[in-house]
């Protein structure tokens, strides 16, 4: 491949629905910002582009449930995330929104000329109708039953208990959530990307063949979609937020969520340019390498939808790498947005203030880069203070207050050493902290960002060992000049860790270079012998990096303990609310009346040993005793029962429990969760009565 002229690097569009959490920084934004800010210092032509994608389903229903405009609701999260980006020193060339101007203007334009050339396929479908609200619903606007697994809450387009991908007519009993009634099916037109066909074209086969040069995770996800064969998609939807279909006989229709968003990188560079044609070098010249960088479940938009659209249009390039994420969950649960189970970054903020760094270094270290991760509070500990502490932070203080003490903050001359000890501890960590900034710059450069991370962490290690098995604080006593050459190497150390961590911890490369007063050194001078010359005076040291003590985790943890426990809460009341609705089939009367039902008075009760659900009743119903077991045992105690009346099913076939004959059964009500109730006479009246 040939050496590209410069880079557009893309990190997706997040919905303006909700503020972002450290999934989405682990995903995509943290690692799109490292590599640009690595291409940045080896001096490459780079423009970095994201955005708020402001449009889509998810943004309408929030801004119902919060009774706001869709407007409001982005106009709020947009702010939100944007700030957040900014304060984690993610630093996009331009951050637009798809709610713009342009962005419209751009969007009509592509999809006009999709049209115009005959790309799409008009194809009239039935969509479910909402007539008291006199609208189309989306798919998520409509709740129905679950026909795998008879959750009664499924939408139309997926069931969240068992996971099944579901379309709408697919729903039993098909509700709509904007007015509550039944949904009828109605004729309407839209256009269709015809993918199966693309699929066929020399173009596309041509270009999947960089599927070679991407990440295992990705290929797989992007071949197992083309062995399938793809469906044709349509690219307009019938709603009412979004960017309208420019065409006519489209009224009442907009843009495809996902036919608009990746449009959005284009007319944010657009925007970056102020309208000046020099964003077209980015988008379609040759020599541009583009580069998306998104999470998994982006994959299929961004390495096969996008592209067919790019090359329908003509005239753009093809994306060159799409360095894709898993997942990364948190305290061994699926981060949610809708559940509150997350990390938010503009909380993160909030209580660890000035700690941006941390964050991105722990997320770098645990990226879910190859699989899903996982972040906790006590590895965040655990990381920041043994290896941010204890390895980094420690090297560089040591040597900050050595060369204070020896050198009144004075970098000394270099030496050359005739001790042999010297020497080789001296070559050893020297070639080690090389190859390690080398290394580095490959993992880099191959999108190995956990590995590189962990190579600059390897710096720090050599330097840490070059002092250990030196130990210039003995050998100050018998050896000065010697250690005037360890501290030397040793404070060239701190300046090319200074240099190799901007991409990944800014903040503290910052304070680092403030402190061995130093700043703007080119990024190739970190392999030169010298970085920070003798006679340099260096700042008042500070401390780069604070341990984290058990009680400022706590909270977090408490937080999160509580966030499960109303979710638990929660779910259960939705599941019981869920199951009250659920009427069983209809009977006859006949089949009814079969049931004979007898009011009982009980007379003793006790519990069944081994089965702690169990009590055993003896019921009176006048004419007889009956001995009848009730699993009530987690709802009374057992002399709690004596002497009520109760509704008794007093011809239901006898059964052997735990070796006891139960002769009947008693009635209750309950919503089959946590409560239940005897159902009996509303005053006393004689055992045998019949109930009717
Ligand atoms: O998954 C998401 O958050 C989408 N909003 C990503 C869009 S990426 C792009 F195409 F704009
Ligand atoms: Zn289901």
């Amino acid at each position: 491949m040939t050496t590209p002229k410069r880079y557009l690097v893309t990190a997706a569009l997040p919905y303006a629905n909700g503020p972002v959490h450290i999934g989405h920084l682990a995903g995509c934004y943290l690692p799109a910002d490292i590599y640009v800010r690595y291409l940045k210092l080896k001096d490459k032509d780079v423009v970095f582009i994201c955005g708020s994608d402001e449009h889509g389903v998810p943004i309408t229903i929030k801004a119902k449930k919060e009774g706001v405009t869709p407007q409001q609701v982005v106009d709020k999260y947009d702010a939100l995330m944007k700030n957040a980006f900014a304060e984690f020193g993610i630093q996009f060339s331009y951050y637009g929104r798809t709610s713009s101007a342009t962005h419209h203007q751009t969007a009509k334009d592509f999809f006009k000329t999709l049209y115009d050339k005959g790309v799409f396929k008009e194809e009239i479908t039935n969509q479910y109708y909402d007539e008291q609200a006199g609208q189309f619903l989306a798919d998520r606007y409509i709740v129905g039953t679950c026909p795998r697994c008879g959750n009664p809450n499924a939408y139309g387009d997926q069931c969240e208990k068992c996971g099944t991908s579901l379309n709408p007519t697919d729903l039993i009993n098909p509700k709509s959530t904007l007015s509550g009634a039944t949904p009828v099916l109605k004729e309407t037109k839209n256009w269709f990307l015809p993918m199966g066909e693309l699929q066929q074209t020399e173009t596309f086969k041509n270009y999947i063949t960089r599927f070679d040069h991407w990440k295992t995770n990705i290929k797989g996800q992007c071949q197992s979609w083309l062995s399938e064969g793809l469906q044709s998609r349509a690219m307009t939807r019938d709603l009412d937020w979004g960017v309208p279909v420019p065409v006519e006989g489209a009224d009442g229709k907009v843009l495809y969520v996902w036919f608009d968003a990746p449009i959005g990188y284009i007319s944010a560079t657009k925007e970056y340019y102020n309208q000046s044609n020099e964003w077209e070098k980015y988008w379609k010249q040759e020599d541009t390498q583009l580069v998306h960088f998104i999470g998994k479940d982006n994959i299929v938009f961004h390495a096969i939808i996008f592209p067919m659209m790019l090359m329908s249009h003509g005239g753009f390039k093809l994306p060159d790498q799409i360095p894709a994420n898993e997942f990364l969950n948190l305290e061994g649960d699926k981060i949610s947005t809708s559940r509150n189970w997350a990390v938010w970054l503009h909380e993160y903020l909030k209580d660890f203030p000035g700690r941006e760094d941390e964050l991105r270094y722990v997320l770098t270290a645990i990226a879910p880069e190859t699989k899903d991760s996982e972040f906790t509070w006590k590895d965040y500990q655990t990381r920041v203070n043994s290896e941010l502490v204890s390895i980094l932070g420690n090297f560089v203080n040591r040597v900050m207050v050595l060369t204070e003490k020896y050198y009144l903050g004075v970098v000394p001359t270099s030496k050359k050493f005739t001790d042999e000890v010297l020497k080789s501890a001296q070559s050893t960590a020297l070639l080690a902290v090389s190859s390690s900034i080398t290394q580095m710059e490959t993992y880099i450069e191959s999108f190995r960002l956990r590995d590189a991370q962990a190579e600059l962490m390897n710096i720090a290690r050599a330097g840490n060992k070059y002092l250990a098995e030196t130990e210039p604080w003995k050998l100050v006593k018998t050896n000065k000049e010697a250690v005037e050459g360890i501290m030397f190497d040793a404070l060239q150390i701190c300046a090319k860790l200074a240099i190799a961590a901007q991409p990944f911890l800014p903040f503290t490369s910052a304070r680092l270079q403030a402190m061995l007063n130093i700043n703007n050194i080119e990024f190739s001078s970190i392999y030169n012998d010298i970085v920070l010359p003798s006679g340099n005076q260096l700042k008042p040291a500070s401390i780069l990096f604070k341990q984290v003590e058990d009680a400022e985790i706590q909270p977090q943890l408490d937080r999160l303990a509580k966030i499960k426990k109303d979710n638990e809460t929660n779910d259960t009341t939705a599941s019981g609310a869920a199951s009250l609705k659920q009427v069983k089939e209809d009977i006859s009367y006949e089949d009814f009346d079969k049931i004979d039902l007898r009011v009982g008075k009980i007379l003793q009760a006790e519990r069944v040993p081994k089965a702690d659900k169990l009590l055993k009743l003896t019921v009176d119903l006048g004419f007889e005793k009956r001995t009848i077991l009730s699993g009530i045992a987690a709802y009374y105690q057992p002399e709690e029962l004596i002497g009520k009346s109760v509704t008794v099913v007093a011809n239901l076939a006898p059964r052997k429990i735990r070796g006891i004959e139960s002769q009947g059964m008693l009635l209750m009500a309950g919503n089959d969760i946590d409560k239940l109730y005897s159902v009996g006479p509303e005053q006393e009246i004689e055992p045998g009565s019949i109930v009717k």
